[in-house]
């Protein structure tokens, strides 16, 4: 393991009815609150009277309409509503989009330049606005770590950028607040969930049994649960499991002691950017040859994931052939809940593959566990057609 600090800013505020708590952590901040939404989900299942009620004494202000995979045009109006009316916290009630959004709103407030500069990096982060979150579907784990990713449709640019300062000082999880996440979009959620704890086992790092374990563990459940609420959407117990396996996916405890890869996150964003395409749909395309690409970098590794989450039989096999039945049972079982596997079923053929890999390399190349450069990312990106 390498030294480490944890810290974790964030109180998670989890349950049924955890939003009855939201007036209470809201007022410790002030009155004056920017309520930030996406496309509508919100005023369709309760959730946006539920929490208009937790703040009926408080002067609201609404930023709606954040996209899913939310641009830097929406933020910079976030900015602008929380000088014009003195907001003193901003309240992020949606996915991972409108709370990355929110992130980028919180600290661009405090900045007398543009919000694409904080994304880009060329604007250091001192201060922002407190944020809080109601969380509505699982997936990112944006609303326990202080991660943000960014659109800007002008530059064909999908970036994520962070700083601890924008880490949510509360996050309210209600899993019944996500029964009325689509098919599609949970599905979507569950690969990302599992991606993200991939991301963070394919490491730089040495004697992880811990986290190994906690990694496995977490994969494991998500595994076993999925085709279960699938196949009961409306299932309130399943949703539970599967939010607080989102949040403890990328919260930073699974990531204790060593760097996770990322690779390919880096290359999704990258694809996302060109074709606005759902985040977790391109991380089901691309792990898998990802992982088939790097697999003899440590094929023990990849076959104890095997072993140990999808009881792949390893007696009398080579390692590298454990590793590689691994990888294909990965695929297998997204295929099996449902989630793409080819570039093909978003239309997306090979003529812009040099482009994905020119924004994918926009800082050089990536990736701790596997070092990747354009080869690699043409390959992948080719494999994944
Ligand atoms: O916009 P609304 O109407 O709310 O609908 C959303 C959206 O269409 C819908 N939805 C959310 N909750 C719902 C619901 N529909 C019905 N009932 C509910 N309860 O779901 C759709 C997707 O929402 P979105 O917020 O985009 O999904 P997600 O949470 O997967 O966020 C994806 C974004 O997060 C970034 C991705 O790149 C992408 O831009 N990521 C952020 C990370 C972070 N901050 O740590 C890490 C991730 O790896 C990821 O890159
Ligand atoms: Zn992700």
């Amino acid at each position: 393991m390498h030294n480490f600090t944890f810290y974790n800013p964030t109180k998670l505020i989890f349950g049924k009815n955890s939003v009855q708590r939201l007036a209470k952590e809201v007022q410790k901040h002030g009155r004056n609150v920017l309520v930030v939404y996406g496309g509508g989900s919100i005023k369709k299942n309760g959730v946006y009277d539920a929490v208009m009620a937790q703040l009926k004494s408080c002067n609201v202000v609404e930023l709606g309409g954040v996209e899913p995979n939310p641009r830097v045009a929406t933020a910079r109006k976030g900015v602008a509503l929380c000088r014009e009316h003195a907001i003193d916290i901003v309240l992020a009630v949606g996915g991972g989009s409108v709370i990355d959004c929110a992130k980028l709103i919180v600290a661009a407030a405090k900045i007398e330049g543009d919000a694409w500069d904080i994304v880009t990096g060329n604007v250091r982060v001192e201060a922002a606005l407190p944020l809080g979150t109601v969380l509505t579907i699982a997936a990112t784990g944006s609303e326990m770590n202080f991660n943000s990713v960014i659109t800007n449709t002008d530059t064909q640019q999908k970036l994520g950028w962070g700083h601890p300062l924008v880490s949510p000082a509360f996050s309210i999880l209600d899993p019944r607040y996500t029964v009325t996440v689509p098919r599609d979009q949970t599905i979507y959620g569950i690969v990302d969930i599992m991606s993200h704890i991939f991301e963070q086992y394919f490491h730089d790092a040495t004697n992880t049994k811990v986290t190994d374990a906690m990694c496995e563990g977490v994969l494991r459940t998500v595994v076993e649960t999925a085709p279960l609420l699938l196949d009961d959407l409306q299932n309130v117990e399943y949703r539970e499991t599967i939010l607080l396996a989102g949040t403890v996916a990328l919260n930073n405890i699974l990531g204790m002691g060593s760097e996770g890869d990322w690779g390919t996150h880096e290359i999704e964003h990258a694809v996302s950017a060109v074709y606005d395409i759902p985040h977790g749909a391109g991380l089901a395309i691309l792990f898998p040859n990802w992982m088939h690409h790097n697999m003899l970098i440590n094929p023990k590794r990849f076959a104890q994931i095997g072993i140990r989450v999808f009881n792949i039989d390893p007696t009398n096999k080579p390692v590298e052939e454990v590793a590689y039945e691994s990888i294909e049972a990965l695929r297998a079982f997204w295929t099996s809940i449902g989630a793409p596997s080819r570039l093909a079923q978003f239309d997306i053929d090979g003529e812009n593959i040099p482009q994905m890999v020119r924004h994918a390399l926009i800082h050089g190349p990536f990736g701790r566990f596997a070092r990747l450069d354009s080869e690699d990312i043409f390959e992948i990106l080719e494999k994944s057609l």
